[in-house]
């Protein structure tokens, strides 16, 4: 993790590097090359806003209709570098518009008829996995950013992993185990993605015994109060994603950490995980054979404590908070970081292709 950390701010620096010398280049020298196109087109339309004021963001639509507090930015995440509103008549002025995917996903008609100013940018809002992700509408070229869990997305929002690197000295004793393996399925529903997971379990079932909990279930929701104590009693965690793509690693996965478990995941590769968790956090079903191979691994380690404990060392050099499933993570967060993000960014995007980038 460290090390691709490390790569990620290198490359970061390199590509600032470049992006700066092209700016001085072009700012003393008027070459005519193609290279100082953007740059020059970007400060004469930049001329036309007024730089003294901040940008308009705007709201195409509540995302599923749902409304908060337009200063939700600036009193929860300390941003104010845009003004939110949700005034379609502001159009013509804001920087920014923010579409959500699933209020356009079957009828893009609802979406700005008129010209869309030179220095406004569309903003693609989704934080659904590629599966859950509807429509079969054309949206290339039609958006200038994207604002998704996905890293390589133009802003990034991932506000279900909180792991964070910080150093303990206290040694991390987890929680008193009552149960060998539990899974919470809220619903067993069998959309594409689901079935892997739901074959999964039932193959590994057979070796070892898997505690279930859920509506699905038990008929009862877990509370938020019950949620963590009931997996902290149980030694493994099913962490199973829904359906599987590149950085789609969810609560799922952190909310046994949190607790003190040890997931076992089931989604993207392991090196996908590692960019995002330390590599000793968690047990991936790819590291197995076949879900017999799984059991018997996971019924060792219950009879071995000294390896088991082995599987929170990591919690010596991170750290990992609850993450609360909320109206404010879900939307006002995303909003907000693209909010931070029309502030500083004057250069042009256009999102080509958009699901064949987004399926990838
Ligand atoms: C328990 O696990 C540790 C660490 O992997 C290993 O060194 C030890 O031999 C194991 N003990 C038994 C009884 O298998
Ligand atoms: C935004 O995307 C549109 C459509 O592809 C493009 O015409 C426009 O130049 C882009 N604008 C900016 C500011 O990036």
């Amino acid at each position: 993790m460290t090390t691709s950390n490390k790569t990620l701010f290198f490359a970061k620096l390199a590509a600032l590097g470049l992006l700066c010398s092209v700016v001085a280049f072009c700012l003393f020298f008027e070459p005519p090359s193609d290279v100082c196109q953007p740059v020059l087109a970007n400060v004469e339309h930049y001329e036309t806003v007024n730089p003294n004021e901040k940008p308009i963001l705007l709201l195409w639509f509540w995302p599923l209709g749902v409304k908060f507090d337009l200063k939700a930015c600036s009193i929860h995440y300390n941003i104010d570098g845009c003004v939110l509103t949700d005034n379609r008549a502001l159009y013509s002025k804001a920087q920014g518009v923010v579409f959500y995917h699933k209020n356009i996903a079957y009828n893009m008609n609802n979406m700005p008829k008129g010209p869309r100013p030179s220095f406004q940018k569309w903003i693609w809002f989704n934080v659904e996995s590629p599966t859950n992700t509807g429509g079969k509408l054309r949206m290339d070229n039609v958006f200038n950013l994207t604002l998704s869990y996905r890293r390589d997305a133009s802003i990034t929002v991932r506000n279900e992993l909180t792991i964070r690197e910080t150093e303990s000295e206290e040694d991390f004793i987890p929680p008193k185990k009552t149960r060998l393996v539990c899974w919470i399925v809220s619903n067993k529903n069998h959309r594409t993605g689901t079935i892997v997971r739901e074959r999964y379990y039932t193959a590994l079932s057979k070796h070892i015994k898997i505690d279930l909990f859920g509506i699905a279930h038990t008929g009862h929701r877990l509370s938020y109060e019950e949620y963590y104590p009931t997996i902290g009693s149980c030694k493994f965690y099913l962490s199973f994603e829904n359906s599987i793509h590149r950085d789609y690693i969810t609560e799922k996965v952190n909310g046994p950490l949190v607790a003190g478990t040890v997931p076992v995941v089931l989604g993207p590769p392991r090196s996908n995980y590692e960019q995002f968790l330390p590599s000793d956090a968690f047990i991936h079903v790819n590291d197995f054979p076949n879900p017999k191979a799984l059991a018997e691994f996971l019924l060792a380690l219950d009879k071995n404590e000294t390896a088991y404990r082995r599987y929170f060392e990591w919690r010596k050099h991170f750290s990992v908070t609850p993450h609360l499933l909320s109206i404010k993570n879900e939307f006002i967060q995303p909003i907000c970081l693209a909010c931070d993000h029309i502030s500083r960014d004057k250069d042009y995007h256009i999102v080509h292709n958009l699901f064949k980038w987004y399926r990838s």
